[in-house]
């Protein structure tokens, strides 16, 4: 069994916890690699339901190395509050969850950050308001970036908040300007004697996880890749400004673990049977009628994190043609087609009429991507429940052919259709 990458080819909330865990039981590492606790997964184990939002999914599994990489941003309580649930629940976590020394530390003065950031003048994002986006900044601009590893060494995180707190607490006072909310300051010993507690009870799951890859790589271990997000969130290659602040595509693996590319031999991208998205940006086949509400009810379309309603569309290949080819996907999976159940007809966006000229490309640059009207094609709807369906052979004759469609439009094989929410609800596609 290779290593492999498991990715979302939309806006995120594609369901790979449910593909991530079906193949983490081939894999002895299942890795995160980017983003933080903005990546909320619903995890079903036995009767019980796990909302994480940073530990990678692979943590349930005591007989899986779990590793939080040096890609991302770490809130330390965040991080014990996910400890102690799965804790509570009888979950063993333990030398099986290791987290990167290099990952970076989000203290409150982000939040605050992107609280003031989020109402100021410069634009709504819609972010989570986890603190990713002013974490990743000072990871970038160096100066201000304090990695987990220093939360180790008392007198020197002392240090570093002394210098780095009060320049916070300017920078806020400034940006507040713009913002209704007065701005919360902070104090540099009070926070590191809050982080310096934490730092005690983080300490056991810390280490060089680029060092613990590589050696299981030497030892012809396999590893599973868990991106957060979406592919059309990816910083570079999503719908900027309108995106996360880190790589989810699969260029993220080699700066957020440290494994080169080379060791990576097959990526497996996720959709949805629709599309949906949280947050500000553009969306091209959002439904803004009772079609779109009737999928947000049944697919339960909320947010882990925030909560927030998500916005609800067609499936849109053009995006998904788009995510494939620069994630370098092997095949695709197909999630939540139950959702579509009981709907006459279905829409495929097969492409855009952007300022009155039909195009088959997907325009990344928001400003372009929000003037773009879909171009779609209609496919009939089957009314029977498809739950228990288990074979491509025992789907109703209109969802294999929604199926099949996507894939053809998608240009790539379909390995997975998912029925159901449980693991057994799945239908393998052999390859032919
Ligand atoms: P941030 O990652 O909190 O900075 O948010 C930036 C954008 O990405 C916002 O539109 C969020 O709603 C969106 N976003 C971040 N993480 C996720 C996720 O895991 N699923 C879906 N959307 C996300």
């Amino acid at each position: 069994m290779p290593s492999t990458c498991v990715v979302g080819l939309q806006w995120g909330d594609e369901a790979k916890g449910k593909i991530v865990d079906l193949l983490s039981d081939t894999h002895d590492f299942v890795v995160r690699y980017n983003g933080g606790a903005n990546a909320g997964h619903t995890i079903v184990w036995g009767d019980k339901t796990f909302k994480l939002s940073l530990l990678p999914t692979g943590v349930l599994k005591s007989t899986v190395q779990s590793v939080i990489g040096n890609g991302l941003v770490v809130y330390p309580p965040r991080f014990l509050e996910e400890v102690d649930q799965l804790l509570a629940a009888g979950v063993t976590v333990g030398s099986n969850l290791l987290l990167s020394d290099h990952a970076h530390v989000i203290f409150p003065y982000h939040m605050e950050e992107e609280r003031l950031a989020e109402t100021g003048g410069t634009g709504t994002i819609g972010t989570t308001g986890r603190g990713i986006g002013p974490c990743y900044q000072d990871k970038v601009g160096r100066r201000n970036g304090i990695r987990v590893g220093e939360l180790l060494r008392p007198d020197h995180l002392r240090e570093r908040l002394r210098q780095v707190v009060p320049y916070k607490n300017r920078f806020l006072a400034a940006i507040a300007q713009d913002s209704p909310h007065t701005p919360k300051p902070f104090d540099p010993e009070a926070l590191a004697d809050e982080y310096l507690a934490y730092a005690e009870r983080i300490r056991p799951f810390v280490t060089d996880t680029t060092r613990v890859l590589h050696n299981g790589l030497a030892q012809g271990k396999k590893i599973l890749f868990e991106a957060a997000q979406g592919s059309l969130l990816d910083v570079d290659h999503g719908t900027y400004p309108y995106v996360t602040s880190s790589s989810s595509l699969p260029s993220g693996i080699w700066s957020g673990s440290g494994v080169p590319a080379r060791s990576l031999d097959r990526i497996i991208g996720v959709v949805k049977a629709y599309t949906t998205r949280v947050g500000r940006g553009p969306c091209p086949t959002e439904l803004h009628d009772e079609t779109g509400e009737r999928i947000r009810k049944i697919g339960r379309e909320f947010g882990t994190v925030t909560g927030r309603p998500r916005r609800v569309g067609w499936f849109d290949a053009v995006a998904v043609r788009y995510t494939a080819a620069l994630a370098g996907v092997d095949a695709i999976t197909i999630m939540l087609l139950d959702v579509l159940s009981g709907l006459p007809e279905l829409q495929l966006c097969t492409g855009y009429r952007l300022d009155g000229q039909v195009v088959d490309y997907f325009p990344s640059d928001a400003y372009l991507l929000e003037r773009c009207e879909p171009i779609y094609e209609t496919l009939p709807g089957w009314s029977e429940d498809i739950t228990t369906c288990r074979t491509l052979a025992d789907l109703p004759a209109a969802a294999r052919r929604y199926v099949d469609r996507i894939g053809e439009l998608v240009g790539k094989p379909v390995a997975v259709v998912s029925v159901g929410p449980d693991r057994a609800q799945s239908i393998l596609v052999k390859p032919d």
